[in-house]
């Protein structure tokens, strides 16, 4: 059985409505990303960075999965999929997918600001003053830039075995996750699906199309 590796970033889940970080002048829902995704955001002002992750969790409860998740999760039952996610969205697990590492968190999980390691369910808003049973502020399981990737190795570990690798809407300008691609086997095919130019080079196949048409060209690379 083949083993297939898929790396995702935020188009493929820009057809099911949640926007991409790099594609509006550098802000991402009208913030500076370093405002609400970096630990220095977080220390600066908490309750912003809060709000914000409680509208990005309450938005999460009116987008649905679009085909390009559906495609990935159908071909579970013919290969050995891992898909690696940097999006924080459930899109993957909606859609059906069953092996998902999420390399930068999860907006649905909540952790203390005093244990990076015991994370909770959680669909709702939080709030300065929830906490934790030991006592931490509650802030959301997301890797934050300036902090460790935790999944790192995970996912380097399924990087290394893939036969094929397939990368599907993300700019490849945030590290360490676009450095999985210099992991790959040299005999791995590397098939990548995003509209848009690419950091990468000729020996990667670049399907120039938006995520849900691009999936359907896929078959011809993964028979
Ligand atoms: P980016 O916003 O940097 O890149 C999105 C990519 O999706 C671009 O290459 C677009 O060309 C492509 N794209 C846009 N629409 C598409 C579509 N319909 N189908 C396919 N591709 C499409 O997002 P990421 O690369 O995911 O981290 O960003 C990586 C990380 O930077 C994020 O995980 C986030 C951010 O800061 C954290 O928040 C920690």
């Amino acid at each position: 059985m083949k083993k297939i590796v898929v790396l995702t970033g935020a188009g493929i889940s820009a057809e099911s409505g949640i926007s991409t970080f790099r594609d509006a002048n550098g802000l991402w829902e009208n913030h500076d990303i370093m405002e609400v995704a970096s630990i220095e955001g977080w220390n600066a002002n908490p309750q912003l960075v809060l709000d914000f992750y409680n509208v990005r969790r309450a938005q999460l409860k009116s987008v649905k999965p679009n085909s390009a998740h559906y495609f990935l999760a159908n071909l579970d039952s013919n290969h050995d999929v891992t898909i690696i996610t940097q999006n924080v969205d459930d899109l993957h697990e909606r859609g059906g997918s069953s092996k998902i590492i999420h390399l930068h968190g999860e907006l649905n999980k909540v952790r203390s600001v005093r244990n990076d390691e015991v994370t909770f369910d959680c669909t709702e808003n939080i709030f300065l003053g929830d906490l934790a049973k030991d006592g931490g502020q509650l802030r959301p399981h997301i890797v934050w830039f300036g902090e460790m990737v935790p999944m790192m190795d995970a996912a380097i570990e399924e990087t290394l075995q893939a036969d094929i690798f397939i990368i599907i809407g993300t700019s490849l300008q945030v590290y360490p996750a676009a450095s999985l691609l210099d992991y790959t086997k040299t005999d791995a095919k590397v098939i990548c699906i995003d509209p848009n130019e690419l950091p990468i080079n000729n020996n990667v196949i670049h399907i120039k199309k938006s995520a849900t048409e691009g999936v359907n060209d896929l078959v011809q690379y993964i028979k």
